[in-house]
């Protein structure tokens, strides 16, 4: 989890400052403004690389000292950066505030420079040492709307007494104040911040300019100056935290009370954290650095300058910002919208669940792949989105959705003759053949179902899902659950012993097949409906050469009869217990072309699929801890 790391460094960060009695209090991680230097780098991959350091190095110096500047590469590349925490901040809310910098900060790229107020700390980077800048063309003033209308002259008054003294206090106090003032009954409260490096010269006459520009704001009940070299606030609320002051009162008790009360709320913190983390939920998107910034610049150049590049806002719009309406499904790694882009084209977006690190490295490296590998059976993908906080696929859209919703669906109107049937079964052999032996990297599926084929207007099937898979193979989790939503399709050697080769596909291959034939959803194999598993109905009726019995009433003709008998031995052969004896996909379709040009190639069936209950026995234990105790297949493999 992406989170799992950030809240660590929390926990223990809370935990080691509540022996310094020091609480914990508002990062005031709120945008106040961002603008980018609108130059583009040089060269963008070489800014990238020096990027990464550059932030790593200014986050040791803003964790250990809430200010810091560091310089890193060499022009015209160089990375030249800067940040503060604002005086008020703790120094765990200085790490909050940092971070949200941090992921902010990279949107800039790959311009040579962005800089960024938040309403409790500042952050800027630039090509060239911009840090005894007190003034830029950018300086400016926010003020709120909302004015203070009962007695705007008199409240002008206390603004400017609170901003002179204030701003006056932090030339003189290291560059930050704060302070208020107050006539009958109004009271402005004042914050002024000069970055740590400039001298007191400088620092003085950046406040002196950004307080004559903030009286401009009265009678608003709220105002913002924000310069190259420092930060001034006023508002009509206490906004900035004065936990620090009030808390360093004396008493050994209340002191306890303040470590039992901060370890407390740090357990709370991380159960809340991580319960949140879970369901992706407001935590995750407000504090959570973005990917591009997880990851790193260097793949995120590489993705931006490929054609696989999407705007996080952009499908964020298309999907109507990703509105339960426009929910397609739920896929194995994530859920699949529709959208529509500007240009009207409409696309499937997969917001996909993991985030973290690690994932997300190889997830690129994925995408990489996935988009070399093309066929007309396989759904292909548009691109990808890392500008966001999580992580977007955008695939073709189809509008005839999954198979199962046509083979298995009650009420007919969805229906699929033979042909029709025939040929989805060849097109997804096809693509399956040669995502095993033509593409250039061997890729196994792991998840052929019915929900991961995709019908086209014209009703050819495109399988989706794939590639992904490997990536998840790390994840065990997410391996776990996935077998137990598709365990009927998962091949013996693969539930027991984790051993995964491409004829793991082509079982769960031949259970689609009798799937399509039938009109049955398979079921799992293990536990003790085994011996009326799909697998097991067909072989017995095999067996007592009634096979006829089996066919799908709806599609059952007699012109077609041998060729669907045909089509069920393939599946049956696909499905057989032991890995070798099971064609490979190639060789599938061969046969399901020979069997069209009525070479009539002789199926013999020597050994019964998977279907021996005795062994299931010993396996139903394992599958069913597999599942429960979130065990990797890996470790049973021991047996
Ligand atoms: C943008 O960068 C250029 C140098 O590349 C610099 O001269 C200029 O001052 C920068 N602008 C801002 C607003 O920082
Ligand atoms: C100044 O800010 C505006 C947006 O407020 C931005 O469009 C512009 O590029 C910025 N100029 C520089 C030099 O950063
Ligand atoms: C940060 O950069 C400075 C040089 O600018 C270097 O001396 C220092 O070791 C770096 N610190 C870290 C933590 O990388
Ligand atoms: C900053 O980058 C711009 C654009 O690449 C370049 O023209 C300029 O010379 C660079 N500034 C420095 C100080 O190298
Ligand atoms: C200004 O607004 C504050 C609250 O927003 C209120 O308490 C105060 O009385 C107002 N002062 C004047 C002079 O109107
Ligand atoms: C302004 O600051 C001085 C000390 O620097 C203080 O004595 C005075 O009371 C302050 N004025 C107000 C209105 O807070
Ligand atoms: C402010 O104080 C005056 C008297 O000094 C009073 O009449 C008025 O009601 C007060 N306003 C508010 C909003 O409290
Ligand atoms: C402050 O720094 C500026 C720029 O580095 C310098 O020109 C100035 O002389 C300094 N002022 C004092 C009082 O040190």
């Amino acid at each position: 989890m992406a989170c799992a790391l950030c809240i660590q460094t929390l926990a223990l960060a809370l935990i080691s400052l509540s022996f310094l009695n020091i609480t914990i209090g508002d990062p005031r991680t709120s945008l106040v403004a961002q603008w980018c230097n609108h130059t583009l780098a040089a060269n963008g991959a070489i800014l990238a690389d020096n990027f990464v350091p550059a932030m790593d190095n200014l986050s040791s110096h803003v964790n250990a000292n809430g200010y810091g500047t560091s310089i890193t590469g060499v022009n015209p590349n160089a990375v030249c950066a800067l940040a503060q925490c604002y005086g008020d901040l703790s120094s765990i809310d200085c790490k909050l505030c940092f971070s949200e910098i941090r992921s902010q900060l990279p949107k800039c790229y790959p311009d040579t420079g962005g800089t960024l107020f938040l309403d409790g700390c500042f952050g800027r980077y630039e090509n060239y040492t911009f840090f005894d800048e007190i003034f830029s063309r950018n300086d400016t003033t926010i003020c709120s709307f909302s004015n203070n209308n009962s007695n705007p002259n008199i409240f002008g008054q206390t603004v400017k007494e609170a901003v002179g003294n204030v701003s006056l206090q932090a030339q003189n106090k290291h560059g930050f104040a704060v302070g208020s003032a107050s006539n009958f009954n109004s009271t402005v409260y004042v914050l002024a911040q000069c970055w740590e490096n400039l001298n007191s010269s400088l620092c003085s006459s950046c406040l002196h300019t950004a307080a004559s520009a903030i009286l401009s704001c009265s009678p608003a009940t709220e105002g913002r100056a924000l310069y190259a070299g420092c930060f001034l606030r006023y508002s009509t609320k206490l906004f900035w935290n004065v936990n620090q002051a009030s808390s360093s009162s004396s008493g050994t008790s209340k002191t306890i009370w303040i470590i039992v009360g901060l370890l407390v709320g740090a357990i709370v913190l991380i159960l809340l954290g991580l319960l949140i983390a879970k369901r992706r939920g407001l935590w995750g998107r407000k504090k959570q650095a973005s990917l591009k910034d997880l990851y790193g610049l260097e793949m995120a150049a590489a993705i931006s300058q490929s054609n696989l590049n999407f705007k996080y806002e952009d499908l964020r719009k298309a999907t109507n910002n990703f509105k339960l309406s426009n929910k397609l499904g739920q896929g194995s790694y994530g859920t699949v919208y529709k959208g529509v882009l500007s240009d009207g084209k409409e696309v499937a977006v997969k917001q996909l669940f993991l985030n973290t690190r690690q994932w997300i490295e190889q997830f690129f490296n994925e995408v990489d792949l996935v988009n070399k590998v093309r066929h007309k059976n396989l759904v292909k993908l548009l691109g990808c989105s890392l500008d966001g906080s999580e992580s977007l696929l955008v695939y073709e859209y189809y509008k005839n959705r999954s198979l199962d919703q046509f083979i298995f669906d009650e009420s007919h109107d969805k229906l699929l003759d033979w042909q029709q049937r025939f040929d989805i079964i060849q097109g997804v052999a096809e693509g399956l053949s040669y995502l095993h032996d033509e593409s250039d990297t061997r890729i196994i599926h792991r998840d052929i179902k019915a929900s991961n084929i995709l019908l086209d207007d014209k009703l050819k099937p495109k399988i989706t899902d794939f590639g992904l898979a490997r990536s998840f193979a790390q994840d065990q989790t997410h391996l776990t659950t996935g077998i137990a939503g598709t365990l009927g399709y998962l091949a013996p050697e693969y539930i027991v012993h984790g051993h995964l080769t491409e004829k793991a596909d082509v079982y769960s291959f031949g259970v689609l097949v009798l799937e399509i034939v039938t009109g049955k959803r398979c079921s799992s194999p293990v536990g003790s409906h085994a011996e009326h598993s799909l697998l097991a109905k067909v072989w017995n009726q095999y067996k007592a050469n009634t096979l006829d019995n089996v066919i799908d009433n709806r599609i059952y003709n007699k012109n077609v009869r041998d060729e669907i008998i045909q089509v069920i031995l393939i599946g049956l052969q696909c499905t057989q217990a032991d890995s070798h004896s099971r064609p490979t996909m190639s060789r599938v379709v061969e046969l399901l072309r020979s069997n069209r040009s009525g070479d009539d190639e002789e199926l013999v069936l020597l050994d019964p699929p998977f279907l021996d209950v005795s062994p299931m026995e010993a396996l139903e234990g394992e599958s069913s801890r597999l599942i429960s105790a979130d065990m990797s297949v890996s470790r049973l493999s021991a047996r």
